[in-house]
């Protein structure tokens, strides 16, 4: 719920999922995050004030939190088990057809459409899952998933082999997950067989690497920057780089951030 600007990131990776074409929304949350739910939910009460005001460009933001059409599911994960346990508590909603994992804590920012769309489409195309990827230093690979692909062609190559936070002494490249997938259904059935990886939780990358031996799965190196929001300084940037893209606050941000450069402390 941490906010970027005027909007919290969780409605960046939302606002992301719809432009893909997503038309339900599930909402994996722990019993604590009540706050995720209740910012989706319909604020008839803010909305009356903000329409009696005549704050058209703040109930324009309320209104919008979910268009007509796309509907939120909120699933409580009872026990932060890790990333693949948190997927796999979408499978009864999700059914039979692939669907898409977003991190909102990596948020991508891009002119053109955004990362998802980029692998929805390559989805569409090939019919292979999609994984993203970005190239990072050698040093890092000990933070994401790391992919071995076949033929990477500069924008996706298929992998051929995929591990989870890696020492760069063992890594198989630099080029790590990034927090989108476009995933088969079949990865439900490989969760419920993965046992505890690394940092002792359930990891979809595991259950990815099983996925391999059946299906093709792609890396899909996206247009765009990713910011990691789950860092205090990735949030620090966001904010810049979006005042930055701002028509109402680039000029005086640009403004801001040069008088503070300037300044000695
Ligand atoms: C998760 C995934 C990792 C991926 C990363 C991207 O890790 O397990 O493979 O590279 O997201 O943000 P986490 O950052 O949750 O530890």
């Amino acid at each position: 719920m941490l906010p970027i600007i005027d909007r919290p990131l969780i409605q960046y990776a939302v606002d992301e999922a719809i432009q893909a074409g997503c038309d339900t929304l599930i909402f994996i949350t722990n019993r604590y995050k009540h706050a995720v739910a209740d910012y989706f939910d319909k604020a008839y009460e803010l909305e009356q004030k903000l329409e009696r005001a005549g704050k058209t460009e703040q109930l324009e933001l309320v209104r919008h939190v979910l268009p007509n059409g796309v509907r939120a599911v909120f699933v409580t994960q009872a026990e932060a088990l890790g990333l693949g346990h948190a997927v796999l508590c979408a499978k009864e909603i999700v059914g039979d057809e692939p669907f898409a994992v977003l991190l909102p804590d990596d948020l991508i920012y891009n002119r053109g459409d955004g990362a998802l769309k980029q692998m929805t489409d390559l989805n569409a195309s090939t019919g292979a899952s999609v994984i993203a990827v970005e190239d990072v230093p050698h040093e890092q690979t000990a933070s994401y998933g790391i992919v071995a692909t076949d033929a990477f062609d500069g924008s996706h190559g298929r992998i051929s082999a995929i591990v989870e936070k890696p020492k760069p002494e063992d890594a198989p490249s630099d080029l790590a997950v990034v927090g989108r997938y476009v995933l088969s259904p079949k990865i439900f059935e490989l969760l419920e067989a993965t046992g505890t990886g690394a940092g002792g939780e359930i990891q979809l990358t595991d259950a990815i690497a099983q996925l391999l031996k059946s299906e093709p799965v792609d890396a899909y190196r996206f247009e765009g920057r990713r910011f990691d929001c789950g860092t205090h300084l990735g949030l620090v940037e966001a904010t810049i780089r979006f005042a930055l893209n701002s028509k109402k606050l680039a000029k005086p941000a640009r403004q801001k951030l040069q008088e503070m450069l300037a300044e000695d402390d």
